[in-house]
């Protein structure tokens, strides 16, 4: 058979492409009903205390896991640039914001080569890492991961709706936030939406008269993480809890967590935020979601087959 002869079969056996087909049939890669989630979150068990925040160094709390025993971490590390969130251009109650954010005060590139290199040691092969950083300091972010062999499969945008007011320049309104992993050939990673890009759209919550550390992350930007990489019942670490945003997320959603934040005084904070919620509040199983593109596209067949 000739080069040409066998192209030309395989032409006619590939099946014509059908606009939108991909997005009608789409289904999430991996998923649970509510009572499996639950089954998978209670019946997880772990050699150590989960759920738990510890008041420390995240560096030292990190060296005293066992190996290969996370299946994520999710890491907003203070950005070295000596924010305490209290400048008036923060426009910010300062009543509300809480003492003793934790800025670093040595250099970043050494603090982020240091607490960067705990993580492949307790990450599982299949284990993931989501790191947030803003753009003053990426560099060094980006050359610790390097320079401890995790691979960075997505850059991520997040996109927030607004930044500090400027005279002289843009303002900034997005924030970096790397997906790195162990093994490029074992990581988990569950599709659950048709076309997930890379440049997240989130608001910034501010909810009224609320005492927090002023960097709190939104809820639904932590979501995202953990339900692309993790499953119920997995074990999530945070190396700087803030607010106790992951965990909250990770109680909301049947996942497992383990945490260090410096500042004592965020404890009473976080232990709040954990209160305002029950095991699975957030938990919605992937099918029931809706995404626009795939519904447009199930609309579309609906039509086309007269139903
Ligand atoms: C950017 S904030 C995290 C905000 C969090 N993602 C949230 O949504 O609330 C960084 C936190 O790390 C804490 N921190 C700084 N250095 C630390 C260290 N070495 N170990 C543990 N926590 C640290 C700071 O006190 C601060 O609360």
């Amino acid at each position: 058979m000739t080069k040409e002869s066998r192209r030309e079969k395989t032409r006619k056996r590939k099946k014509p492409y059908v606009p939108h087909m991909a997005a009608a049939r789409f289904r999430p890669q991996f998923d649970w009903t509510r009572e499996d989630a639950l089954r998978e979150y209670q019946m997880a068990e772990f050699p150590f205390e989960v759920d738990t925040v510890h008041y420390m160094d995240c560096i030292n709390g990190m060296r005293e896991l066992p190996d290969e025993c996370i299946d994520v971490v999710i890491a907003d590390p203070p950005f070295g640039i000596a924010f305490n969130g209290k400048g008036s251009l923060y426009n910010r109650n300062e009543q509300l914001v809480v003492e003793g954010y934790h800025e670093i005060d040595e250099d970043y590139r050494e603090f982020s080569e240091r607490w960067i290199g705990e993580i492949p040691r307790v990450l599982k092969p299949t284990g993931s890492a989501w790191i947030f950083s803003g753009w003053t300091n990426l560099v060094d972010i980006l050359n610790a991961v390097r320079l401890h062999n995790l691979t960075v499969i997505n850059h991520v945008i997040w996109k927030y709706q607004f930044g500090v007011f400027t005279r002289r320049k843009f303002v900034t309104s997005h924030y970096h936030l790397l997906f790195l992993v162990k093994d490029s050939k074992k990581y988990y990673f569950n599709k659950i939406e048709h076309y997930p890009l890379d440049v997240w759209e989130i608001n910034r919550t501010y909810r009224k008269g609320e005492l927090k550390n002023s960097t709190k992350l939104p809820e639904e930007l932590v979501m995202r993480c953990i339900d692309f990489t993790s499953f119920p019942g997995a074990l999530v670490l945070d190396p700087f809890m803030g607010n106790g945003t992951t965990a909250v997320v990770c109680k909301g959603s049947y996942r497992h967590y383990i945490g260090y934040e410096i500042n004592k005084d965020m404890r009473d904070i976080i232990e709040h935020n954990l209160k305002q919620i029950e095991a699975g509040d957030l938990y919605t199983p992937y099918s029931e979601r809706k995404e626009e593109l795939v519904e447009r596209a199930k609309e579309k067949f609906k039509k086309k087959r007269g139903e």
